[in-house]
């Protein structure tokens, strides 16, 4: 794909990965993403801000092709999505020098082997002149990792934010089109790897305010000529306050397990409380993790092989402990043959879940009239719980 210019004399660069199914060899991409870079030439210094997943480094030095000089290489995130393009990028321009926070360098020289020479770090708040541009560099820390920040360009009012707000979705459209498919793919990317951070992504978010911005364009996904869509999801997402909305992931062996969360969905919905129902043997965790930013309760649902819970419900357990979403109650629910410590195994795998655990329904086999009694008691208290939201 040729270089394409969003603004008079400013451009996007980079890749649409169509075709990328998985991310860090855990992450599901259902719709590819794309790796955007930018080219601003100002009138005494050209910049390149990002570069591109070292796999597509090749798309990026044909766009370059013609470019005499670059002096500058911002690098908002050491992650190699973004920054594995760089050494080829200083390979061809051998006058230029890597832009990004102090953590940056230091992640940036560990992770790419760049000389500590090629580097300027900048504080949060610094400024480039580019001659007829200036570029102000904004910290903004642990989106996703520690080093992060974000670049601002005044005179067009363009905020260049990396992974912040981006959403993993190869388009050929260079703006948003359809609102309804960017917010599932850019709340998919904030749920998996932005969620535990959500604190200070506040914080970064209170920070940005203070700039006029007309379009946001991020380093995965569209740009946003109507930064305020992003914006208010974000604020949204990051909130302490959950939604009236219960998910249940399970796994269902011989059937039990599976009855058990069928009524217990039924019961919730009746209560008015909106459910997700997960079967992990087949779910994506994309829409597993999408689902956990608002949930206000988490009810897993297991049998139990050799005394604990199954092992997918280990992998989802475990995952939503590193996800740390705003959920604040929980329980479990399942079937046993003889005995059982799944409870017990489940509770120890959450401690990073400030829940409160409401009593869990364990039957022995198939559930009988007095499981699906404890069942309508738990759907009970979770409205109740979820009143006082
Ligand atoms: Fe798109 Fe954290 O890299």
């Amino acid at each position: 794909m040729q270089a394409r210019q969003i603004r008079e004399n400013i451009y996007w660069m980079g890749a649409v990965d169509w075709d990328r199914r998985l991310f860090d060899a855990l992450i599901p991409l259902p719709d590819g993403t794309s790796y955007n870079a930018y080219l601003i030439p100002g009138s005494d210094k050209t910049v390149l801000v990002d570069s591109v997943d070292p796999t597509q480094a090749d798309a990026l030095l044909a766009q370059l092709h013609d470019l005499p000089q670059v002096d500058y290489v911002i690098a908002h995130h050491a992650e190699q999505d973004h920054s594995g393009s760089i050494p080829v990028v200083l390979e061809r321009y051998p006058e230029a020098r890597v832009i990004a926070t102090p953590k940056g360098v230091e992640m940036l020289i560990d992770h790419l082997l760049i000389p500590a020479e090629r580097f300027v770090a900048v504080e949060d708040g610094e400024t480039l002149s580019l001659g007829d541009k200036t570029l102000t560099f904004i910290h903004t820390p642990w989106v996703h990792w520690p080093e992060t920040m974000v670049t601002y360009l005044a005179q067009e009012r363009i905020l260049f934010t990396c992974d912040f707000f981006g959403s993993h979705l190869a388009t050929s459209d260079l703006y948003v089109t359809d609102e309804a498919r960017v917010y599932e793919a850019a709340k998919r990317y904030y749920a998996e790897i932005m969620m535990p951070f959500r604190r200070i992504i506040r914080r970064n978010l209170d920070k940005l305010q203070g700039y006029q911005v007309d379009l946001i364009a991020p380093s995965h996904g569209p740009i946003y000529d109507r930064p305020a869509f992003i914006l208010d999801a974000y604020r949204d997402w990051t909130s302490e306050t959950p939604k009236n909305v219960a998910v249940i992931p399970y796994v269902s062996t011989h059937g039990s397990t599976a009855r058990m969360v069928e009524y217990l969905v039924g019961a919730l919905t009746e209560k008015g409380v909106t459910v997700h129902q997960f079967d992990l043997a087949v779910t994506d965790i994309g829409k597993l993790a999408i689902a956990l930013v608002d949930a206000a309760t988490i009810v897993i649902g297991t049998p139990t092989i050799h005394v604990g819970p199954h092992p997918a419900v280990f992998y989802a357990a475990h995952l939503a402990n590193l996800l740390r979403p705003k959920a604040r109650f929980a329980s479990i629910v399942g079937s046993y043959g003889w005995n059982s410590k799944a409870v017990e195994q489940i509770a120890a795998l959450i401690p990073n879940l400030k829940v409160e655990l409401l009593e869990p329904v364990l039957c022995k086999g198939h559930p009988r009239e007095s499981d699906f009694v404890a069942l309508d008691r738990l759907a009970a208290e979770v409205a109740e719980k979820h009143q006082s939201l």
